[in-house]
């Protein structure tokens, strides 16, 4: 060989190797942070329901966010899974703000997405818009600030932990966590494209696993998946991230005990020692304590102060409930009637069944499970490595009146925001108001008559929307500020061969699946080659910004609650699919957006708070906060086993004082030689806190209850309080603790 042509050999290869080492390994950054809003008293959002207002914590919600970028200087995305109803438009613009705070232009509205779980065990009072904040009688500056904090605080651990590192991928079918709610609807959709696909809903789950480059270890792993956070009820009053928020917290449980052992117990206690060694202990009272007290336990970051984070995210969910078993008249134990969802007529009486029935708990815990165990299957096999390029398109939309093209030419237009009569009617995972019913293609004299009252309809928008008999035109009301979103964002985020498309709402099974194959059919005829029939596309729901749903024109025909509630009439979808494809072909081609769209407005400075805080209290006279009204009972036994529930009960006042971000109401403590180590908090699956006011003397009781799991020890325990509270509404906030007597467990 010419020593030229060497030279220029080993350039080559070189070259080859250290490009492909840099487009194998990424700097990636994982981080978590608690976003659980006020436990007591605050409506929750997701079924509309004025009854249903917090009322306790069953487990925490998190907003868990991972970073992926090129290199120190290349492109980056940033996602955020947030356990909550949905994205929000004004919680996007806060973090925005804070964002640019700390790090300039390095993470903005383009490479940002921050998609919501779906959960409905939320505080509510987060979003802008009237629709959105009726129940909860408007803004709740607790629920969104705990929000904004954690999406930004996630995001802070992500960049401070980027290192150097790879992702895999993996996908798989998951059949039993999702049926579809409005099958009636779905048929509506053309023969030959049902044929195309096996089911009504999507199974498919998609995995990115994250591993550390030094350590080969995962620092985390992210999953899509398309299920409602239905399971737990519209009666639910404790907070909860529903079955995704459950698979995270098992996910992440799972993997911390597969590589660590957090407790080391004297498994050697006799039983009759428990019992003597608990009944020679008794309770401490109230007591104050520091302002740390109830931050000190944080039994879930490993050893060397890193967390592992797995999050489940929210896909094409719109029609797709976890009620696995199908919808029944509470009345006849009859199925619902096929087209309306109804019993005779009564909306009211259809409800789905989850796989836990009667039990929401239990059908949260199975679906959640059933999530979670088809993510360790592909987390264990996932073998397919992410390589190439880093890229991002986003683009605003004022989705009033755009002008769609049709095949065969046809031009047609989006409307102003509407519901239809079927919104009202709510869905079987939580019905809505008497007098509706899915499918209603008219409005009764009563009804138009109060719909009138508020604002009637214009006469374009009535034709705009036909068939759907416009209720609220909430594209038209304006005051006291406007009660619909006209301006969204769409953006696609790429890393290599995955692509994740930001939708902003809830998009049907069917239209999903238009959406993602028109998407990668730009890419791949746009892509030289960088994309093919292996690239990966996922939908991110209620990403960004939230605007109810998206059904496909023909799904619209119905006027199910799906199409009732697809805000900007029959030609939603295809506006969607025009519109990503101009991104997506932007993306393929290398073109950057020239025209940004049409900035949302910033509508925090106009809204209502009907809410008032709580506004300072005492404890009732002779007891301190902290006290207990009622020790825990101990069985004749004189031990619980597992499945029991122990239970004890304190003075304690309204839980919003401090809502305690990453630390706990609620732990239960084991003895540990002389030392009280505590096992499980209010973040565990097992430990429920419920906060109530106590009917005869009207003071603030906080209830605590453990499910005694199979995997705990047999031991010494004790449950252990933590709480804030303020005399008047303008005094500090002072902290207090309690603890019950000692039990055993065998
Ligand atoms: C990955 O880690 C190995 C050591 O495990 C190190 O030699 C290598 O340079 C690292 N690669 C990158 C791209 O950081
Ligand atoms: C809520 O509770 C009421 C009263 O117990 C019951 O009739 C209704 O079916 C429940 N709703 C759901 C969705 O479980
Ligand atoms: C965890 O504990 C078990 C015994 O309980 C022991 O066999 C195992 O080696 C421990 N694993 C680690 C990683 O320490
Ligand atoms: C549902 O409605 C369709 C028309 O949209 C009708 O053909 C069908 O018979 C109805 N099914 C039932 C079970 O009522
Ligand atoms: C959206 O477009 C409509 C129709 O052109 C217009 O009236 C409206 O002002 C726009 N909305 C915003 C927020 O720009
Ligand atoms: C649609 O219009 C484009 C140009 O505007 C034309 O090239 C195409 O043939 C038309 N398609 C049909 C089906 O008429
Ligand atoms: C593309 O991939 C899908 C599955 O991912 C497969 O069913 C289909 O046959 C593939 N199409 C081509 C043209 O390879
Ligand atoms: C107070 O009464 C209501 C309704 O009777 C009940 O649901 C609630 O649990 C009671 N509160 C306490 C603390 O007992």
């Amino acid at each position: 060989m010419h020593p030229k042509q060497l030279f220029f050999f080993v350039t080559t290869l070189l070259v080859s190797i250290f490009s492909s080492l840099a487009t194998s390994k990424y700097l990636i950054g994982v981080g978590s942070y608690d976003s659980t809003g006020p436990a007591a008293g605050v409506n929750m959002m997701g079924y509309a329901n004025l009854d249903q207002s917090t009322a306790g914590i069953h487990f925490r919600l998190r907003a868990r966010a991972f970073i992926v970028a090129e290199s120190l200087n290349g492109p980056r995305v940033v996602f955020v899974n947030l356990d909550a109803g949905m994205a929000s438009q004004l919680v996007t613009i806060k973090v925005l703000e804070r964002l640019s705070k700390r790090f300039g232009k390095l993470y903005n509205e383009d490479n940002l997405a921050i998609s919501g779980t779906h959960t409905h065990a939320g505080p509510g009072g987060y979003l802008q818009y009237v629709v959105y904040s009726v129940t909860s009688l408007g803004f709740i500056p607790q629920s969104f600030d705990v929000i904004v904090t954690a999406i930004e605080m996630s995001i802070v651990q992500a960049h401070q932990s980027l290192k150097s590192g790879s992702i895999f991928i993996n996908s798989g079918d998951l059949v039993n966590a999702g049926i579809n709610r409005s099958p009636s609807a779905y048929l509506f959709n053309p023969p030959d494209e049902r044929a195309r696909y096996p089911r009504n809903v999507d199974t498919l789950m998609t995995l990115l696993k994250f591993v550390d480059n030094t350590s080969q270890e995962s620092i985390g792993a992210f999953t899509w998946f398309a299920t409602h956070g239905t399971s737990m009820s519209n009666n639910n009053t404790l907070i909860s991230g529903d079955n995704k928020g459950a698979a995270a917290r098992f996910f992440e449980d799972w993997f911390t005990s597969t590589s660590t052992n957090s407790t080391t117990l004297n498994a050697q206690d006799h039983i009759d020692g428990l019992i003597e060694k608990a009944s020679s202990i008794k309770a401490t009272g109230g007591q104050p304590c520091g302002q740390t007290s109830s931050q000190e336990f944080k039994v879930r970051k490993n050893k060397d102060g890193s967390r592992f984070v797995g999050a489940f995210c929210q896909s094409n969910v719109g029609d797709v409930s976890p009620n696995v078993l199908g919808a029944f008249c509470t009345d006849s134990g009859k199925p619902c009637d096929f087209n309306s969802s109804s019993c005779h007529g009564n909306d009211q009486l259809c409800i789905g069944r989850g796989p836990g029935y009667p039990d929401e708990v239990k059908s949260t815990k199975i679906i959640g499970e059933r999530q979670f165990l088809k993510a360790v299957e592909l987390f264990t096999s996932a073998k397919e490595q992410l390589t190439g390029k880093i890229d991002y398109r986003h683009i605003y939309l004022n989705f009033t009146n755009i002008e769609v093209t049709l095949t065969g030419n046809k031009t047609v237009k989006t409307c102003p925001a509407g519901l239809g009569a079927g919104f009202a009617a709510g869905t079987t995972d939580g019905p809505g108001a008497f007098g509706f019913q899915q499918g209603d293609k008219k409005i009764n004299e009563f009804w138009k008559r109060v719909r009138d009252f508020l604002k009637k309809p214009s006469d374009y928008q009535v034709a705009c929307q036909t068939p759907k008999p416009v209720l609220l035109s909430t594209g038209e009301m304006f005051f006291p500020y406007a009660w619909a979103p006209a301006i969204v964002p769409i953006q696609i985020l790429r890393i290599g061969k995955l692509v994740i498309l930001s939708v902003p709402g809830e998009f049907t099974t069917m239209s999903g699946r238009r959406l993602r194959e028109s998407v990668k059919q730009t890419l791949i005829s746009n892509g030289n080659g960088e994309f093919d029939n292996d690239t990966h596309v996922v939908i991110a729901g209620l990403t960004n910004t939230y605007s109810q749903y998206i059904a496909t024109p023909e799904e619209y025909e119905q006027q199910r609650y799906e199409a009732a509630s697809t805000l900007y009439g029959p030609y939603t979808l295809p506006a969607y699919i025009q519109e990503f494809n101009k991104l997506a072909e932007s993306m393929a081609k290398g073109h950057k957006i020239v025209n940004n769209g049409p900035s949302p407005p910033d509508l925090s400075s106009v809204q209502l708070t009907l809410l008032p805080d709580p506004s300072g209290e005492s404890p009732p006279p002779g007891v301190n906060f902290g006290d207990m009204k009622q020790d825990v009972s101990t069985p004749k036994t004189g031990f619980f086993t597992k499945g029991d529930r122990p239970r004890a009960v304190f003075w304690s006042p309204n839980p919003r004082y401090d809502i305690l971000t990453e630390g706990t109401y609620a732990v239960v403590e084991m003895l540990q030689g002389e030392n009280w180590v505590p096992v499980y908090d209010d973040d565990d699956f097992s430990l429920v806190f419920k906060w109530n006011v106590d009917n005869g003397s009207s003071n603030g009781l906080a209830s605590l209850e453990w499910e005694v799991p199979n995997t705990a020890k047999n031991g010494v325990y004790r449950f252990r309080h933590f709480g804030s509270s303020k005399k008047t509404i303008v005094s500090n906030v002072e902290y207090f603790t309690g603890a019950s007597s000692a039990f055993a467990v065998s």
